[in-house]
């Protein structure tokens, strides 16, 4: 069954998102990931993604104890960081991580700082209901400071000119793609081949002393011969 398909007579409106999804998750439909939705409410979504993932393990997280309906449901905040480590810990990592609570854009930033580090390497975060990045007489969800949205592009930026501030910003160097849909947004995180490769793929110092570049290009282009001879 498709998504969309799945989504019919569920108590939850993911269909918005059907083809974003289809998309996005089409090569991992049959794997036994782990995956984390933080808003639960009545519980519709849980039951899309354990149709649609039929080999994941499915949990959620939601502020409201009412929710709290299986084991699989964690009562917190989507703001509290030892919250949310608790709950990995417990759930022994995720490969996925969907943010479908508050909207509030300081809590999907807050949310993706904590959890982006902590998601299984080749894992997807996914934000949705990034409308609220934009004021709206129809939500309160959009505060002072910065929207998820300009968020998200500051971190296109520092994706973009080479992950050079590493220590100030821990994302872009795990970030392999961010991709934008309608009101939805995929972070992919890199595998850990992506990950050992990052060391040859740096961008050499700007101003190298004169004469050195050229040796020490000989040098690793030597180990890398001697490397693929081995
Ligand atoms: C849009 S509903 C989730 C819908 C659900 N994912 C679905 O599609 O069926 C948002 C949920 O986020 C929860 N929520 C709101 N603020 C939250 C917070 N700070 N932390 C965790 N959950 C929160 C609400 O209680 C509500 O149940």
């Amino acid at each position: 069954m498709t998504f969309r398909q799945i989504c019919k007579n569920k108590n939850t409106d993911k269909w918005m998102y059907a083809d974003a999804y289809e998309q996005e998750f089409f090569r991992i439909r049959n794997k036994p990931i782990t995956i984390l939705e933080i808003g639960v409410d009545r519980g519709g979504s849980l039951e899309v993604w354990k149709e649609f993932l039929p080999r994941a393990a499915v949990y959620g997280i939601d502020i409201n104890p009412t929710c709290a309906k299986s084991k699989n449901i964690f009562i917190g905040d989507q703001r509290d960081r030892p919250f949310l480590y608790d709950v990995f810990h417990r759930i022994g990592g995720a490969d996925i991580v969907i943010d479908d609570g508050s909207h509030i854009t300081s809590h999907q930033q807050q949310s993706l700082d904590i959890l982006f580090p902590l998601l299984n390497l080749g894992g997807i975060y996914v934000i949705e209901d990034l409308y609220t990045s934009y004021p709206s007489p129809f939500h309160s969800c959009y505060v002072d400071g910065i929207s998820t949205v300009d968020y998200l592009k500051n971190t296109l930026d520092k994706l973009n000119e080479g992950g050079r501030s590493p220590d100030t910003c821990p994302i872009p160097t795990t970030v392999l793609s961010i991709r934008f849909y309608r009101g939805i947004c995929f972070f992919l995180k890199k595998t850990s081949r992506q990950i050992s490769q990052i060391k040859l793929i740096e961008p050499p110092p700007t101003q190298p002393p004169s004469g050195l570049l050229r040796r020490d290009n000989a040098l690793s282009e030597d180990k890398e011969n001697s490397r693929n001879k081995e």
